[in-house]
């Protein structure tokens, strides 16, 4: 379903920003994602929100996590009248992923908003962050940002958790 390609259609999709191309040298870290994939991964997180489960907030967030073997991983946020096993939606695309033998990620596309409605970015909260941390590289694993198909910003992880604490600190 997906396809890889070189670095260089990412570094410009990378900074589309309400239809308009930004320039950026700065995301060579993007690599194996091109715009086709960014704008598949948006749709099926868009379409995760249906099923997000939100009677406390109504704040709806849908994720689509992308593998090494391009096979997609679809979540939703899942909320708990006990309020703390409330589960967001980029934990669900993971540990679904994990459960069914995948541990190698390349991005994953992340949106929400209240009742559903995308008026802006949605991103990943602390926790998710450091989830995202145990299985990927922080160097090339890709946040995609989405308002829509045509309005996204992709991060590293390295931007949004900069210095994380991961696997590899354990064994040095
Ligand atoms: N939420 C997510 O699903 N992902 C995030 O990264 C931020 C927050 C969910 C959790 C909760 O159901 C709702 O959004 C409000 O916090």
């Amino acid at each position: 379903m997906v396809e890889h390609n070189s670095g260089k259609e990412v570094n410009e999709l990378a900074c589309r920003h309400e239809g308009e191309l930004i320039p950026s040298g700065k995301r060579e870290v993007a690599g194996a994602v091109n715009a086709d994939t960014c704008r598949e991964l948006i749709r099926e997180a868009i379409d995760s929100l249906k099923y997000s489960y939100t009677p406390y907030s109504g704040f709806k967030v849908g994720a689509a996590l992308l593998t090494k073997n391009h096979k997609v991983y679809k979540g939703c946020n899942i909320e708990n009248a006990s309020l703390t096993p409330t589960n967001c939606a980029e934990r669900t695309a993971f540990f679904k992923a994990v459960s069914e033998g995948e541990k190698e990620f390349l991005a994953i596309a992340i949106v929400g908003g209240k009742d559903g409605i995308l008026e802006d970015y949605c991103s990943p909260c602390g926790v998710c962050r450091q989830v995202m941390m145990e299985f990927c590289n922080p160097k090339n694993f890709l946040v995609i940002l989405a308002k829509s198909e045509y309005d996204y910003w992709i991060y590293s992880l390295e931007e949004l958790l900069p210095l994380g604490f991961g696997p590899a600190n354990l064994t040095k």
